[in-house]
């Protein structure tokens, strides 16, 4: 699926992994409209204007949650991103004496407030996933029933690997044991047909500006009504007012203190209103650059890559490491003498380096994703080789 790339600089973005770039058609239409003729404060004042922007939002909100597979929208509050959104879930139920079982594949998003719990307190255990980056569902039994446990967190997909996570079979063994089972799905929506319905999460947060390819600054958490997370932030919903000044416990208000962001959130439905037709195509159209670029990736000398075998599931991440050559220096050169952008480092993902055993020099990421082409592809395939040739 080719779209426009206007940029002088980056004609070739692969970085997809870390925010879509282009947006589909709409999404920047929405946003201005947000900023123009649906701008006053929703769910406040009583006049047109304002009325017309809360039915916006309330338009969004239904659009996300149909293509998630929410049947109540109030289970799905928005929020300012993903990390925001794993914060409050995390913060907002494990308190000091909890058990929680976490996969080791965990971005620092979900990384560091285990780590901040685990200093108050909170019993953090750590399972160690498969040199793919899967964690197996079995171990996690095993781990989840040797104590009380209060939760199991995992992300859906990775963003190192593009791994997914068998979270249906960790949901059951969460529920058979009493706990809630939190996941983090930046890396998926989108990338992924996700029916939270099914599912099994209690709690699936995600990005508004992945793979969902909304705006930055908007993020969604479901919550299901066996999950209540106290608020991490209390303050103005628009209503309840004259009662004890304490946040109100009606869903999604309790989740969604402050003026909401409305560009983002109208930025959003209409990213959504795109995936909700083209999902499917794309999804299609992701698989086939993946293996074109694992597949070239493996012809060339002294790369690997890390995560599944080719051919294995995964969503539209593909890293590397190459035996003599920096992963740093790759990415620079890239983007220098190619205009490729792509993510080079530990990509905030610390715990997934040390189970991969690339924490020390990290890895070279190329996340594909809507408006990139066989084209670029291929000119990723020939820059590395070139640079292979030159820098060994
Ligand atoms: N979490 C984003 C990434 O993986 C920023 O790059």
């Amino acid at each position: 699926m080719a779209a426009t790339v206007d940029s002088p600089e980056t004609r070739i973005y692969l970085d997809h992994g870390a925010t879509s770039w282009p947006k589909p058609p709409g999404v920047i239409e929405a946003v201005a409209n947000g900023l123009t003729v649906l701008a006053a404060n929703p769910g406040r004042g009583a006049y047109r204007f304002a009325l017309d922007t809360s039915r916006a939002i309330h338009s969004a909100r239904r659009d996300v949650a149909t293509f998630l597979g929410v049947a109540d929208t109030h289970d799905l509050s928005f929020q300012p991103g993903c990390t925001q959104a794993m914060n409050l879930v995390l913060l907002g139920l494990l308190v000091p004496g909890d058990r929680v079982v976490a996969c080791s594949m965990e971005h620092n998003a979900v990384a560091r407030p285990l780590n901040a719990l685990a200093a108050r307190g909170v019993e953090v255990v750590v399972v160690d996933a498969d040199e793919a980056g899967v964690v197996d569902a079995d171990e996690v039994e095993a781990v989840v029933a040797a104590g009380r446990t209060r939760a199991v967190v995992c992300q859906h997909a990775g963003n190192v690997t593009g791994a997914i996570q068998p979270i249906p079979d960790l949901g059951d063994i969460a529920h058979a044991n009493g706990a809630l089972l939190l996941v983090d799905g930046a890396q998926a929506g989108g990338h992924l047909p996700v029916d939270l319905g099914r599912l099994g999460a209690d709690a699936w947060a995600c990005s508004g500006h992945k793979g969902l390819l909304g705006p930055q600054g908007v993020g969604v958490l479901y919550l299901a009504p066996t999950c209540e997370p106290a608020e991490l932030v209390s303050g103005g919903t628009g209503g309840g007012s004259s009662e004890d000044p304490l946040q109100p416990l009606a869903r999604p208000e309790r989740y969604e203190a402050g003026t909401p962001n409305t560009p983002g959130i109208l930025g959003l439905g209409a990213s959504v209103r795109f995936l909700s037709e083209h999902a499917e195509e794309l999804r299609s159209h992701e698989a086939v650059l993946v293996r074109q670029l694992h597949e070239g990736i493996l012809d060339l000398d002294g790369f690997s890559v890390l995560g599944p075998s080719l051919g294995a599931p995964r969503v539209p991440i593909v890293s590397v490491v190459h035996d003599r050559i920096s992963a740093d220096r790759l990415a620079f050169a890239l983007d220098r003498r190619y205009g490729v952008a792509a993510r080079a480092g530990l990509h905030c993902a610390p715990w997934a380096h040390r189970t991969l055993g690339t924490v020390d020099a990290g890895a070279l990421r190329f996340g594909l994703g809507y408006g990139n082409t066989p084209d670029d592809v291929g000119t990723v395939l020939n820059a590395l080789r070139e640079l292979v040739g030159e820098l060994t």
